[in-house]
């Protein structure tokens, strides 16, 4: 099994645009190669998501799964998605707290550091997955949060960028502040 090394902010391949999955990339076997890696590493680091550019490649492919993960336990479950050469159009504006999926996010090239997010509550979610099929479909609430967490990756952007910088904090001190119930919240079901 391989555990890859994970890039921390401040190494420069986090902050370039990924370049696309080509088809010599999927017949040379070397997708194949980075999505294995990208799931084996995820699942070894108990990470809801994980964008190949935290593995120091620079191509537009990430992976995402919540299994009872213990980094987050207030997730829902969410499938293994694979998403080569992704592309995602918001459904909802995301100015309104109503549209809106308000997450504390935390992420692996970010250790220990959690800050809240607020992103648009749905997306449309369009790419190929691994064997080449063409995936469209609809993800809301904590899936849409973590879609766009991954996506983001693929466009050099972190979840820093997006959060209130008054809600920076660590893991310990999320914890112990932050209620579960406000650890993820969205708009449309909280007041309906
Ligand atoms: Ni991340």
């Amino acid at each position: 099994m391989t555990v890859c090394t994970i890039a921390r902010l401040g190494e420069p391949i986090l902050r370039r645009v990924a370049e696309a999955v080509t088809p010599e990339d999927r017949s040379s076997g070397r997708l194949a190669q980075w999505v294995t890696d990208l799931i084996e590493t995820m699942r070894a680091v108990s990470g809801a998501g994980l964008a190949a550019p935290q593995v120091f490649v620079s191509k537009a492919v990430c992976v995402i799964e919540v299994r009872e993960n213990r980094r987050y336990p207030f997730f829902p479950e969410i499938p293994l998605t694979v998403l080569v050469n992704p592309r995602l159009t918001p459904l909802t504006a995301g100015d309104r707290p109503e549209e809106c999926i308000t997450v504390y996010e935390g992420c692996l090239s970010v250790p220990g550091l959690r800050g809240r997010v607020s992103r648009p509550r749905a997306v449309r979610v369009q790419a190929e997955d691994a064997a080449g099929n063409s995936l469209d479909f609809v993800w809301e609430g904590v899936r849409a949060a973590v879609v766009q967490h991954e996506v983001d990756h693929l466009f050099g952007k972190l979840f820093v960028d997006r959060a209130d910088s008054g809600t920076l904090m660590f893991y310990e001190e999320f914890e112990r502040y932050v209620p579960v119930e406000a650890r993820a919240v969205d708009g449309q079901i909280q007041d309906g």
